[in-house]
């Protein structure tokens, strides 16, 4: 089965401050650390990274000269992450049957963590990777708590996520005829139907969204290389 990776990098990182998923980590952009694991991975046959339009002829030069190992293409993205997902898909490969949705600014993603999901995929439409919470987690209005929800039902979603490329194709298209954003990719195939599992990530699989969490990147990125 053929599968492709995509890999949305089109933010603007309005809440980091700059476009985190080019900020070097040790002399190299985040989102070179980020695709590593996705060229390492034998179960990945192609990339596709949705840069900013501005951005796409430097990346692609960059990464060009970089990655030799398997194909990789450079798309621009759109206003949105869920605009920059479907832009980034329509360049797959025709011949690709499941697509493996990955956050740019998530670098601490691992070969067993995309193998992981990608073979749980068999008994579902899609599968996310996701961390139960550990805190407790509550429903608020305004300055008020609404409820506590029971915190062994509440899962934290990260990516990878996995799905079959038809559907996440229709959960997009539908999605996008009914003017509906979300803020994940599974959100939008759960809504029209879809059965979308589960398996555990890790707590290094962090997402890079605000400033200190560079400081977080910089110590698990320390760790990693002990
Ligand atoms: N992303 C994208 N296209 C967009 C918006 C986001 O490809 N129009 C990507 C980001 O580059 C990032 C991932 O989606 O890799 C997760 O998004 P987020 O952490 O929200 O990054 P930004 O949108 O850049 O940050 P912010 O929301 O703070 O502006
Ligand atoms: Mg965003």
């Amino acid at each position: 089965m053929k599968i492709s990776a995509v890999i949305p990098a089109a933010g603007s990182g309005e809440r980091f401050g700059g476009k985190k998923q080019l900020k070097n980590l040790d002399g190299r952009p985040l989102l070179y650390h980020t695709l590593q694991p996705f060229i390492r991975s034998a179960l990945i046959n192609e990339i596709v990274v949705v840069v900013p339009k501005k951005d796409v002829d430097q990346v692609d030069r960059e990464l060009r000269s970089m990655i030799s190992a398997k194909p990789v293409k450079v798309v621009a993205g759109g206003n949105s992450r869920q605009v920059s997902v479907h832009n980034g898909l329509a360049a797959t490969d025709e011949s690709s049957e499941l697509i493996c949705v990955h956050d740019a600014v998530r670098p601490f993603v691992t070969e067993g963590l995309i193998e992981k999901a990608v073979k749980a995929c068999s008994e579902h439409d899609g599968v996310i990777v996701a961390q139960s919470s550990t805190d407790t987690i509550k429903k608020v209005m305004e300055d008020q708590i609404l409820e506590t929800l029971p915190r062994e039902t509440i899962w934290r979603a990260q990516t990878p996520q996995v799905f079959s490329k038809l559907a996440l194709q229709e959960a997009l298209e539908l999605a996008e005829a009914e003017d509906i954003q979300g803020t994940d990719e599974a959100s939008l195939l759960e809504r029209i139907g879809y059965q979308v599992g589960f398996v555990e990530g890790s707590s290094l699989n962090i997402k890079i969204t605000t400033e200190e969490d560079w400081v977080f990147a910089e110590a698990i990125y320390n760790r990693l290389q002990e």
